[in-house]
């Protein structure tokens, strides 16, 4: 079963699949969800300073690719910047922080959680990541939960444009015309909370299609993820759950399935607007 990849504007590429870990506690669930996942053949890892499990899941990577005999170099890490850490002064440290709790060298992709209110703010913090990049401490850097104005704000300063953004989507929330300027620009479109926390499953369009191609609502979800050219990283810590998400190369939508999961959209979001959100 192959997998795909998909590549930024820089010549480098990610797993369009990876493993989510918001609300996993650093205990041993998240290390061995980690593991696991690196084990039934996960390439991508997704974790966040506020999501304060960096140790475990750094202990997840460490003893997955051991047990798998990979190389760190096989594997794609992401973590994020939180916003009590943006401004010029705090970026450093803050990742240098990150990667000691996550027992790294580097990370493969370093980014800006949210846009927040302050667009003069995100502009000096921009700057500070573009460092890192420049400095090659991190492989790529990007944004999260950046809407078509943040960006513009941000490419009239940036040296560096980001390769991605990371943006809550699915068949509910298509962001499509977020999208579209993501494609334009050469930056690549990745989704967070893509199976709606659990929520979307249970639609029965999405149910129908799962029976017509004999794969379940999840893989449904995923799959539409994948073949919109959206990196997506569903979350989950059940070991049958993180094998049945990955099991998603064996098939595709035909354009007619694409179509009517689009056709889902309703504008509905299940996390906080990035208009309003500052981080409380
Ligand atoms: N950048 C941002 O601001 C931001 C915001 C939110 C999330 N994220 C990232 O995106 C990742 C994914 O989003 P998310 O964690 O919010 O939610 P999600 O992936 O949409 O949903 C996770 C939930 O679905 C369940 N689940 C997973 N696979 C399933 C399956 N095959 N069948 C039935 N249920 C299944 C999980 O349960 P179990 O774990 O119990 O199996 C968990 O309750 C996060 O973990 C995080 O890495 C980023």
């Amino acid at each position: 079963m192959t997998q795909k990849s998909v590549e930024f504007y820089n010549g480098n590429t990610i797993p369009a699949l990876g493993l989510g870990t918001f609300r996993v506690e650093n205990n041993d669930e998240c290390t061995e969800a980690v593991k696991h996942a690196i084990i039934s053949g996960y390439r991508h890892i997704d974790t966040a300073q506020t999501y304060h499990n960096e140790e475990k899941v750094g202990q997840g990577i460490k003893e997955g690719l051991e047990v798998s005999g990979l190389n760190r170099k096989d594997l794609f890490v992401t973590t994020k910047l939180w916003m009590s850490d943006y401004g010029s002064e705090n970026v450093q440290d803050a990742y240098e922080a990150s990667l000691k709790r996550l027992g790294l060298e580097y990370v493969d992709l370093y980014l800006i959680h949210w846009p927040g209110q302050d667009e003069h703010l995100i502009a000096e913090t921009w700057k500070a990541m573009e460092q890192l990049y420049n400095d090659g401490k991190v492989k790529n850097i990007g944004v999260s939960n950046f809407h078509v104005h943040h960006l513009e704000s941000l490419l009239q300063v940036a040296s560096i444009k980001p390769v991605i953004n990371q943006i809550e989507c699915h068949p509910y929330l298509t962001q499509k015309e977020l999208r579209t300027y993501l494609e334009a620009q050469k930056i690549v479109a990745q989704s967070w909370s893509p199976l709606m926390n659990g929520q979307i499953l249970e639609d029965e369009t999405v149910k129908t299609i799962a029976d017509e191609l004999g794969k379940t609502p999840a893989q449904i979800i995923i799959r539409w993820n994948i073949d919109e050219s959206i990196v997506v990283i569903p979350k989950s810590v059940t070991p049958s759950r993180i094998e049945e998400n990955l099991n998603v190369f064996d098939f595709e939508l035909t354009s007619e399935q694409l179509s009517r999961l689009n056709a889902l959209n309703k504008d509905g979001r299940i996390g906080p607007d990035p208009e309003t959100f500052t981080g409380n």
